[in-house]
Parts: C-alpha cells; sequence; structure tokens
C-alpha cells in the first residue's frame, strides 16, 4: 500500500526516494498523505529519546542547555536506558585543568548497568528478539547471512560463559584479534556482558603490534580466527596471532587461552596453526555452554573497552572509555546523526578494530535497536559495484563510510553506481578526516542522486562519539564542514598561546568542557593522558586538529596540528613508521612526513639516510617498505622512500619537518624561513634527490 511504501520520513514514514526531512516544515507529509506529528515548539533533553530537532531553533535551545546543565541533561537521556541502580543527584564531576589538580571525569555517579543488557536483552524483553539485528555480507557474494536480536543474545551468553569458564573475570582485558565476521561485535558484547575490558586489535595489525598491544593491556585471553579474507586472497590470521604469542611471551607476558574461529572458507581448521592446551576452537567450545549468562552489572565508570591509538610520539596510546557515559553518547548521537527510524537498514563499513566500528556498529546500532548490514570484504571486490549492489539487495537506507572509499569508488566512474538501484538510500555519513568538496558532490548527486543529507562526522577515538555534525535536516550542509556541536560539546578555536578565539577565526581546535564519553584515562598512564591531552592548553583537551570557524558558526577541520598523519582514514603517528624503518639494520635515520594523495587523503613519505657505505637500490627500498608492513601492518607501509644523505635540521638538532613537507609536495620555493638550518645545503640535496 502506498502508507506501506512510504514509511519512516519527517512525518514518522519512510520516504525511500525522498530525502529524510522532505517536508520539515508541513503538518501534512505529501507523498503519502498522512498526518505528520507536528514537531514540538520546544523539546527537552528527553524529547530527544522520542523525537527529532526539526530545526536550528530548537536546536539552539536545547544546546544551550547541554552545555549549562550538562548533568541534568544527559540524565534526561539517559532515563531510556536500564539501569540496575540509578545515579546519585550530583552524578556528574570533572576536572578538566591540570593546574587544578590531577585530570578526571566522572557521569552517573552512583549508578551500575551493563551495556550487553542494554543493547541485547532490552530489545528482546520489549518482544523484539525476533528483529534482524545483523544482516553479514561475506566477502564473497552470496556468502551471507542474518541474525535476530535474540539469537544474538543467545551467542553472547555462551561466550560469555566461556569467557568466565576461562577465568576472565570483571576487569580484566581480552584481546580480540578478528576478520569481520559477526563473533567479532558479538565478542566485544561477550565481554561487556562479564565486565571484562575487551582490546580489539585491528586485523590489519602485524604480530608486533598486536603483542604490544597484550602486552601493554596484559591481556589473559586472545580471542582470533584461523584466516581472513580481503578481497581475493586469504591471509593465515592465526599464524600471525600465534607470532604476537610468542613475542608478548619473550616480553614476558603469556596469552593463557586463545580460542580460535575456524574461518574455513579462508583458512580450514586443518590448515591452521593450533598450540594444545593453550588454544580451543571456538565453534567446538562455545556450542557446549549453557544459553542465558547473568550479566554483570557494573559501576557507570567500570572500563569498558581500550583502543589503542597513535600519537605523535612513543608507542600507541590504550584510550579507555568507560560504560554509563560511553551507552547513553553513543546511542543519542547514533540515533540524531542518523536520523533512525523503525524499519531501517543502516550500513557502517568501518572494521570493529577501529572507534568507528565500535561506536556505530557494535554499540550504537544495537542500543538503538536497529537493523545493520556487516561487511566482512573489500568495497571494490569482486567489481567497484559492490557496496551498490549490497545497498540494492537489503535496502541499505542509512550509508557510512570514510571519504577515502569514496574518493577511490569515484575514480572507477558513475555507471557502477548507476547499474543498481540505490533508491532505498536515505542518508549518507562521512567519517575519518576532512572530505574534499569533490568528493562530497560525488556522493551527494551520484549515490545519494542529490536527496540525501550527508552528516559529515567528526570525532576521534577519544571522544567515543561524533562531536561535531550535522544533525540531518535540521540545517543546511556545506560540502567539507562538519557543521556543528553535537548536544554537550563545546568546541572552542585557539590560538598558539591558548587564548579562545570569537567569532570568524581559524586555529587550535580544544574542547572545554566534558561530555559523556570523554576518554577517562591513557590506559596505565595517566601522566601521559593528562600531558598530551590537557597539557598543551591547561583548562582544555587538546584535540590535535586545526579548524576554521565561519561566519555561520560552522567548523571546518582543516586537519592535524601534530606530528599524526590521516592515511585512508587510519591514523598513524609519523614516529611509528621512522622507528620500523630504523629498526632495518641498513637505515641509519628516517623522517616522516604526510603528502597530499588523491585516493588515501595522506600518503606516508619517508625520508631515509642510510648507514655509511650502504647503497641506495630499489631493492632496500623494499626492504624499508616491507619492515614498516611487519613492524606495523601493512597499511602503514610508506608510500614514498626518499634517500636522504641528511636531514634538515635546526642547530639544536630538531628535524624542521616543515621543509620535509614542502620537498615532498615539490613546493620547495615556499620554503619560508630557513635561517636557523645548521646546513641550508641540505635542501637542495633532497630535491636533487626526489624521485631517484
Ligand atoms: O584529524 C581528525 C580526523 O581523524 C582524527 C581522529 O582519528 P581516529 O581517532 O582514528 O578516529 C577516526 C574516526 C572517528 C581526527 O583528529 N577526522 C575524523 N573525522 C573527521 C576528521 N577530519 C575531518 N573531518 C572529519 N569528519
Amino acid at each position: 500500500s502506498a502508507q506501506q511504501q512510504h514509511r519512516r520520513g519527517a512525518c514518522g514514514n519512510s520516504h525511500p526516494r525522498l530525502s529524510l526531512r522532505h517536508a520539515p516544515r508541513s503538518s501534512r507529509c505529501a507523498p503519502c498523505r498522512v498526518a505528520a506529528p507536528e514537531a514540538p515548539a520546544t523539546v527537552s533533553a528527553s524529547t530527544l529519546n522520542t523525537s527529532f530537532v526539526q530545526n536550528k531553533q530548537q536546536y539552539e535551545a536545547l544546546y544551550k542547555r547541554s552545555i549549562e546543565d550538562p548533568a541534568g541533561f544527559w540524565a534526561e537521556v539517559a532515563e531510556q536506558f536500564h539501569w540496575e541502580t540509578k545515579w546519585e543527584r550530583d552524578h556528574m564531576r570533572y576536572n578538566f585543568d591540570v593546574r587544578a589538580g590531577p585530570i578526571a571525569v566522572e557521569w552517573f555517579r552512583g549508578a551500575t548497568t551493563n551495556l550487553a543488557y542494554n543493547c541485547l536483552d532490552r530489545h528482546v524483553l520489549a518482544g523484539r528478539g525476533d528483529q534482524t539485528c545483523f544482516i553479514w555480507e561475506g566477502n564473497d557474494v552470496g556468502r551471507e547471512k542474518s541474525m535476530t536480536y535474540a539469537e544474538a543474545l543467545d551467542e553472547v551468553c555462551r561466550l560469555a560463559n566461556w569467557l568466565r569458564a576461562a577465568g576472565v573475570k570483571k576487569g580484566d582485558a581480552v584481546a580480540i584479534y578478528m576478520p569481520m565476521l559477526l563473533e567479532l561485535p558479538l565478542a566485544m558484547l561477550a565481554c561487556a556482558r562479564i565486565g571484562a575490558v575487551h582490546s580489539v586489535v585491528f586485523g590489519g595489525f602485524s604480530a608486533e603490534s598486536l603483542a604490544q598491544r597484550m602486552e601493554d593491556c596484559k591481556a589473559k585471553v586472545l580471542l582470533t580466527a584461523s584466516g581472513v579474507m580481503r578481497g581475493p586472497k586469504s591471509i593465515d590470521l592465526k599464524k600471525i596471532a600465534d607470532k604476537a604469542c610468542s613475542l608478548s611471551a619473550e616480553a614476558g607476558h603469556t596469552v593463557e587461552h586463545v580460542l580460535v574461529y575456524e574461518n574455513d572458507n579462508a583458512v580450514p581448521a586443518a590448515d591452521c596453526p593450533f598450540t594444545p592446551g593453550r588454544d580451543r576452537w571456538w565453534q567446538a567450545e562455545v556450542s557446549a555452554q549453557p544459553h542465558t549468562c547473568a550479566p554483570e552489572w557494573v559501576e557507570a565508570e567500570h572500563p569498558l573497552f581500550l583502543l589503542y591509538t597513535s600519537g605523535s610520539t612513543g608507542k600507541p596510546k590504550g584510550v579507555l572509555h568507560t560504560t554509563g557515559g560511553y551507552m547513553v553518547y553513543a546511542a543519542t548521537t547514533m540515533r540524531h546523526v542518523f536520523g533512525l527510524q523503525p524499519g531501517d537498514v543502516y550500513w557502517c563499513t568501518a572494521d570493529c578494530g577501529w572507534i568507528t566500528g565500535h561506536s556505530y556498529l557494535a554499540y550504537g546500532p544495537l542500543l538503538n535497536g536497529t537493523t545493520q548490514v556487516v561487511f566482512e570484504g573489500v568495497p571494490t571486490h569482486p567489481t567497484p559495484a559492490r557496496c551498490w549492489e549490497v545497498v540494492a539487495a537489503h535496502g541499505v537506507t542509512q550509508f557510512y563510510t570514510a571519504p577515502t572509499a569514496i574518493r577511490s569508488l569515484m575514480s572507477f566512474g558513475d555507471q557502477w553506481v548507476s547499474q543498481c538501484d540505490t533508491s532505498s538510500l536515505r542518508l549518507l555519513g562521512s567519517v575519518g578526516e576532512p572530505i574534499n568538496p569533490e568528493a562530497w558532490r560525488w556522493y551527494h548527486e551520484v549515490v545519494g542522486k542529490g536527496k540525501c543529507p550527508i552528516v559529515d562526522t567528526w570525532w576521534q577515538t577519544e571522544t567515543g562519539g561524533h562531536m561535531i555534525t550535522p544533525l540531518p535536516g535540521a540545517w543546511p550542509e556545506k560540502p567539507g564542514s562538519a557543521t556543528l556541536p553535537f548536544f554537550g560539546v563545546r568546541p572552542v578555536v585557539l590560538d598558539e598561546k591558548g587564548n579562545e578565539l570569537q567569532g570568524e577565526a581559524e586555529g587550535i581546535l580544544a574542547i572545554a568542557q566534558p561530555w559523556p564519553s570523554t576518554l577517562r584515562t591513557v590506559y596505565g598512564d595517566h601522566e601521559r593522558y593528562q600531558s598530551n591531552y590537557f597539557g598543551p592548553f591547561p583548562g582544555y583537551y587538546f584535540t590535535g586538529d586545526g579548524c576554521r570557524r565561519d561566519a555561520d558558526g560552522y567548523y571546518w577541520i582543516t586537519g592535524r596540528v601534530d606530528d599524526v598523519i590521516n592515511v585512508s582514514g587510519h591514523r598513524i603517528g609519523t614516529a611509528e613508521v621512522e622507528s620500523a624503518l630504523v629498526a632495518h639494520p641498513a637505515c641509519a635515520e628516517a623522517a616522516v612526513v604526510g603528502y597530499d594523495h588523491p585516493i588515501k587523503g595522506q600518503g606516508i613519505y619517508a625520508y631515509v639516510t642510510l648507514m655509511a657505505g650502504v647503497e641506495a637500490t630499489k631493492e632496500l627500498k623494499k626492504e624499508l617498505v616491507g619492515s614498516v608492513r611487519s613492524i606495523i601492518g601493512a597499511f602503514a607501509a610508506p608510500d614514498v622512500i626518499h634517500w636522504a644523505p641528511g636531514l634538515p635540521k635546526t642547530r639544536s638538532g630538531k628535524i624542521m619537518r616543515r621543509v620535509l613537507r614542502k620537498i615532498a609536495a615539490k613546493e620547495e620555493d615556499q620554503l619560508g624561513d630557513t635561517s636557523t638550518l645548521a646546513d641550508p645545503g641540505v635542501v637542495a640535496s633532497l630535491v636533487e634527490l626526489r624521485g631517484k
């Protein structure tokens, strides 16, 4: 019927062929001729749980309240969840200023809850157990399955029971190194169910990186799989995991149990290395467990997960997120930014190994009872039409991906999109790096047929959820701008001295007060947390990003201001790549910078000084790239190795990266002041060696 065809629009009904808020100011919905509920003139925080913000006036009133009374605002929003015990009246406490003492952030003091319970049991108990929660699309076309909320709960309980039987207790860390099988988000939920802290390590990381992360968080148990398919290739994941366990043991940390999922499509059990005693087969072990598992009620500030991310110096940091605030914030951003409606089919292409996969694949969608697609493969396999075929096959309504994927798909031409029926799409999302206007327009015109709002969401591993983002239909978008802050987020633009700039301004992006999913610490190193994030500009959380605020108050992220580069939406510390290069015996010194890359956003450009007497050959370049692949992972492999007999250094020995960036960008005519260089002749010799 017409009614069925047109469910889910601003009127509460869907309009697959129209944009999300097709008629924001109309009380009558023209396409389906049913009355739309009038948006309330004023909305309170609790109405966010049932209706959407329709315009800028409503947003502004609510935003003001969220900033002035964060504790009251978020407590109202939090009412929609199950809390085993409620928070105290004065539940939110914080110190964001290092000068006033240790940095601390606390939300929902006194409350207890369980995130897995809120993601699964809550829906099942409300009679929504038969609703599909996951539609899984394998790497190979035709391999797919779906799972209901009740089935997911059953799986999670059995895995949680296995973890308990293996001796995992509340607060213990569990490492997860898995492909994008449904077992990956289910494993995260199983940990949450028993109060264990998960640490997901992206499957593209090397054995060294996995070992380093397992050692740091003292993971007792590792959950992994026999192998993974990436396009036409199969990868022996378990072999890498085994090497990581040995490296970890050499460093003095023993992983007690390894649970191995047989992903027989990639690597059958017969071809998978197995250490009896330590290793167990997932399918056999988990199916033998009881189907119910009492959730561990944990304090709101109980650690939920660690996720390692790169900074400008040193080893990756274990960013710690806790339970209550993260739950409320992930769920609320999810619902409002994606304009979720009953019956939607949402698809986020991120891997659970990154924060996007945590907040907007594992937790946000399930907290909202969403049906979502989980994709194991790569967007270009077997053809560049793959994503659009999946959209057509499942009637995807919201599609969330990174600009690098958009640029890559755009480079294959429009026909791959046009040949598929993408008319179910109602909203498009972008995350991970600035989206260039050309890619934005292609996304908007070719993929969204000009009818879908684009939510360009700016946020970070540390922020846990969207920070600056459009709310679809509530205010106009501008290609390349993340627009305005979400509720509770107070961004400021600072000058180099830390003064807040007013109005139109360009400078450093910082956040002036805590939001519910603020990172709480760097695992095992609170000092580093304080100095990294709160040291540079006392009183503020330092984001590491530069930004511009325009006359309309919109924020435009201009990229990192520290030595972090963003390659295909993956965050990579230049210092990490440098130390992986220097680990090669032929390399005396290395300096890494980012350069503009047409698909990846930024590419990795490495200047390498060789040991005396070593010949600079093409083979050696390959070996150096190989060193980075094996120490960090393939995604961090340098795109360019530039031989450097010397590096541009100041007289005090500091490398002038600005000069290196200019040479990489072929802009050596714009070097600026180089009078502090110890040896100005270095520049000419580097320019001469470019491309050699
Ligand atoms: O530089 C910003 C960029 O990605 C960084 C955070 O990386 P990560 O912690 O890996 O999280 C990525 C997924 C949230 C930021 O400091 N970034 C993220 N989203 C955007 C962005 N830059 C511009 N626009 C965005 N929408």
